[in-house]
């Protein structure tokens, strides 16, 4: 049979819950805090990409789902959500009015990186933008938020890590000083790492090949080349997080993977997913909308991994499953009918009830009702129809009752309601 592509997934019925819990959490927080929901493509010009993200990235280098389209222009699978919206801002003009708009988008992502745990070719995120807002205290609001979530997701063990890359200004001495020390331990770096120190240094501090880990021991920190504003700021991030008590580490070796990232990053990482650590990142960007021709404005958003944040979240996932809150089991032609009709009246009024259409067996019926994990059986055969009841089951506790068939909706709803 054909199988699925190597890296994607199907999310099953029995999980799906536990994802929809999720994306409606998040969604109801973000919304509490003037977020609006945002629809992107999923694809874009590559262009779009590859000057965002940057040329010498990872994503871009080797990880786009890129191809020609039937007239040749390069498309691409979108790898992240950023760029996409800064790319609508400009187009629709949404700085016109007021410059500052939070934005939230959820949907999947593309990228071709080698399969393993916590680890896919098509994942999901959970994409948060502010836009128009110099503040740093926009970025404190974004931890906050991802502190808050994962509070209220029961996520256990996991931390914010804050960096700061500096303006371009401090970054351009910083590059200088790391590069000198690079050079330095040249040949201790992987081979991918000596590549990088003249194309992209930075990605190199992020190599999680151990000897370069153990070679960058001695390397000069980012925070040692701060300018005053850049430093200022940082020091009110961390200053405003410890006001709203929320747990973090200062990580000077934090540089994501993307290259359109400016002071604040953060992550929040866990120790639960092996090499995966970081269930969401982000951080600021105050040049992207201007490079990608907008008006110059900043710009800060993070992304939470959503196929991360289900596997460490500590809710239980058959909890969200949805079973009936009714099983039928009709028996007769005659029974059958009535039921169809219930069925299709307590569904339209939110009672999930499902109905056997193949005239089996009581007992097959009460061990399908049993499957199907239904909180009441209602039992109604042609016995029942002659004496104007039905026979209610509470399938835990066994308890029967006989219900009368005149008005036997509404007192299905009154009762199956107050249970639940
Ligand atoms: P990112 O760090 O590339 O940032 O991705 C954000 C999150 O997506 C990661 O922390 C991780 O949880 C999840 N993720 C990334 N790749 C995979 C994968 N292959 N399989 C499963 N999960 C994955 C961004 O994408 C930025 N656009 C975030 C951002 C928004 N920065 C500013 N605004």
């Amino acid at each position: 049979m054909i199988q699925l592509i190597r890296g994607f997934r199907d999310i099953l019925p029995g999980d799906v819950g536990l994802w929809q819990h999720i994306e409606r959490t998040a969604i109801d927080l973000f919304r509490a805090f003037g977020f609006h929901e945002i629809r992107i493509p999923i694809m874009e010009k590559t262009e779009l990409f590859a000057r965002s993200i940057g040329d010498t990235t990872d994503i871009v280098e080797k990880e786009m789902y890129t191809f020609p389209d039937r007239k040749g222009d390069l498309i691409t699978l979108r790898p992240e959500a950023t760029a996409s919206i800064v790319r609508s801002y400009i187009q629709h003009k949404l700085y016109a009015q007021d410059p500052v708009r939070k934005f939230y988008m959820v949907g999947p992502m593309f990228r071709r990186e080698r399969p393993q745990k916590g680890r896919y070719r098509q994942f999901y995120q959970i994409d948060v933008e502010i836009f128009g807002v110099m503040s740093p205290l926009a970025d404190v609001q974004l931890i906050y938020l991802l502190h808050v979530l994962f509070d209220r997701l029961a996520v256990p063990d996991t931390q914010a890590h804050i960096n700061s890359l500096g303006c371009p200004e401090c970054r351009r001495g910083y590059r200088r000083v790391l590069v000198d020390y690079l050079n330095t331990v040249a040949d201790r770096l992987c081979a991918d790492c000596r590549r990088r120190k003249d194309t992209n240094p930075l990605r190199v501090l992020d190599c999680k090949v151990p000897r370069c880990r153990e070679a960058l021991t001695g390397a000069p920190s980012i925070l040692d080349s701060l300018c005053d504003d850049c430093r200022q700021d940082f020091d009110t991030v961390q200053e405003h997080l410890t006001r709203l008590e929320i747990p973090y580490a200062v990580d000077e070796r934090l540089v994501r993977g993307l290259d359109y990232y400016n002071r604040t990053t953060f992550e929040m990482q866990t120790g639960l997913l092996g090499a995966q650590s970081a269930v969401a990142g982000g951080g600021r960007y105050d040049g992207l909308i201007e490079m990608l021709g907008g008006p110059s404005l900043p710009a800060t958003g993070f992304a939470i991994g959503l196929d991360r944040l289900v596997d460490v979240c500590g809710l239980e996932g058959s909890r969200y499953y949805k079973s009936p809150d009714l099983f039928i089991a009709a028996l007769g032609e005659a029974s059958q009918k009535l039921a169809f009709e219930w069925v299709c009246d307590l569904g339209i009024r939110g009672i999930q009830a499902e109905v056997d259409y193949q005239n089996r067996s009581l007992k097959s019926q009460m061990k399908q009702a049993g499957r199907h994990r239904a909180r009441h059986a209602l039992i109604v055969g042609d016995s029942e129809l002659s004496q104007g009841t039905a026979i209610l089951r509470d399938m835990t506790s066994k308890e029967q009752v006989d219900i009368p068939l005149d008005g036997i909706v509404d007192t299905l709803l009154q009762r199956l309601n107050e249970d639940k």
